[in-house]
């Protein structure tokens, strides 16, 4: 199963709709280079389960990932990150790669469990030092680190005292948060808080695929509201010792189509819309959960007096993270009592058909990230807005003469920076792009299997490889524009 059918269990079934291979071209038909802003961000992200290995070393406590993947039959092939890309030794040298590609910004994550290994308590001074030089390594590259407090990797002993849907994490994640900005915030200025929290909640929680692979609907609804208040309280805690710093959230947006001009279609597309795009944003910006039930969810998700108050997270940034978009459906009567989920929430996703696929079998439909970026620049009044994570997985190998031609992935970043530039055109705020990834990396309940970086890996020998899209992409970062089209 790929992951995007797992990502997807709890939005909706797929629908088998014919492929038709057409190429989505940029919209964009300039004969001209397109230029982005003096200063605009060039950037690729990782995530600290998904490159740095080390996972028991230096004081480090397991994550609910180390014990996950620990568990037989949980990830393809068998797979772990046990070493994954060793990159808690090997920082250096990937700091120079991000370097010879002309990065100016890298968006890391913290492995919450290096710094406090069951979840709370002091800090581990080992865990603190490994990320102070990390950052101290980026300045002196002159790259911005934009730091990412939380991308899934829970302490397992905060899982055992009931993970997300316990709302004591979100007091946790405040102490954690507030460790951190005492710790760095006198050179990051950038903090993400939760990467995807969409996406940890259900896949972790429902579905189950994900770590800590549970699945009931009140976990998950539980999970999400906790996540909301980690997002306040974690705002306020890095903001009271860091008052510059600037405080945002990576959000796994996918704009949301309807399937027809019906009214029905219409509807529950913007049911899909809040629950896979504005559950925790408008909590944050407007405190208030968007209607994308079929019944309030209040009491199960159990949600406190003031909690409303507590949620909200004046954010500085809106980060999104766009792969595909969706496209929806209203569900029949009968099928909302056969189906549970459709109970709850009446709207069918699916991944849309048209376009070509990547080799995870996500759609590649670059206007996704123009139509996204431009619904939330109209409904949050031209937030800023960066892009914190878009990439493609092709596996791609080095040839004989050890060159990695991935000229899809040129294409597929060529054709979302396009659109990306027509959404700044029209309007939009944008401040960076991070390509995901940096480097190929481990790809959660995928394994090994999937590929998305800028440079090869080889999981044998560790050997960094930069494929041609990440010469490409070093073209675009240094001459900040991107070439005519063909
Ligand atoms: C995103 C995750 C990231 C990576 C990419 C492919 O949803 O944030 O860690 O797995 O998908």
């Amino acid at each position: 199963m790929t992951a995007l059918t797992t990502r997807r269990q709890f939005l909706g079934s797929l629908a088998a709709a014919a492929v038709v291979p057409l190429l989505a071209r940029a919209a964009d038909s300039t004969a001209l280079p397109v230029t982005f802003p003096k200063g605009f961000y060039w950037g690729a992200a990782t995530a600290a389960y998904q490159i740095e290995g080390a996972w028991n070393e230096d004081g480090k406590g397991e994550s609910i990932w180390d014990h996950f993947t620990h568990t037989p039959g949980k990830i393809k092939d068998g797979a772990n990150a046990d070493v994954a890309c060793d990159h808690y030794h090997r920082y250096r040298e990937d700091i120079a790669l991000m370097r010879a590609l002309h990065l100016n910004s890298y968006r890391f994550s913290v492995s919450w469990p290096r710094i406090q290994p069951s979840g709370s308590g002091k800090p581990n001074p080992k865990g603190l030092d490994f990320y102070s030089r990390l950052v101290d390594a980026l300045l002196e590259a002159r790259i911005r680190p934009l730091l990412t407090l939380y991308h899934w990797d829970l302490a397992q002993a905060l899982e055992d005292a009931g993970g997300w849907p316990n709302r004591d994490t979100a007091s946790r994640f405040a102490d954690y948060a507030e460790i951190m900005a005492r710790a760095l915030g006198d050179r990051v200025q950038h903090w993400t808080l939760l990467n995807e929290p969409a996406a940890f909640t259900s896949v972790g929680y429902l579905d189950g695929k994900h770590a800590p692979g549970r699945t009931s609907v009140f976990d998950f609804l539980q999970a999400s509201h906790t996540a909301n208040l980690a997002q306040g309280m974690g705002f306020r805690a890095v903001k009271a010792v860091r008052p510059k710093a600037l405080v945002g959230g990576a959000f796994s947006m996918s704009p949301c189509e309807p399937a027809t001009d019906s009214e029905e279609d219409r509807v529950a597309a913007e049911r899909a819309h809040a629950i896979t795009n504005l559950w925790f944003l408008e909590p944050a910006l407007r405190g208030r959960y968007p209607q994308a039930f079929s019944f309030n969810p209040a009491v199960f998700m159990k949600i406190q007096q003031d909690d409303m108050e507590l949620v909200r997270a004046p954010f500085d940034f809106i980060g999104i993270n766009l792969y595909y978009r969706t496209i929806v459906s209203a569900t029949s009567m009968s099928e909302r009592f056969s189906d549970r989920r459709f109970f709850f929430l009446p709207a069918r996703m699916a991944a849309g058909q048209k376009g070509p696929k990547t080799d995870i079998g996500w759609e590649i439909w670059p206007r996704s990230i123009y139509d996204m970026v431009m619904r939330i620049t109209r409904e949050y009044n031209r937030p800023v807005i960066e892009i914190t994570e878009s990439g493609c997985a092709y596996n791609d190998h080095p040839d004989s003469a050890g060159v990695v031609n991935d000229q899809r992935r040129v294409d597929y970043h060529g054709q979302h920076l396009a659109e990306l530039a027509r959404a700044m055109r029209d309007g939009a705020d944008v401040r960076g792009y991070h390509v995901w990834s940096l480097l190929d990396n481990f790809e959660w309940a995928e394994g090994l299997s999937q590929r998305f970086g800028l440079v090869y890996v080889d999981y044998k020998t560790q050997k960094r490889t930069v494929k041609k899209s990440g010469e490409w992409y070093a073209r675009v970062a240094a001459q900040n524009s991107l070439p005519a089209p063909l």
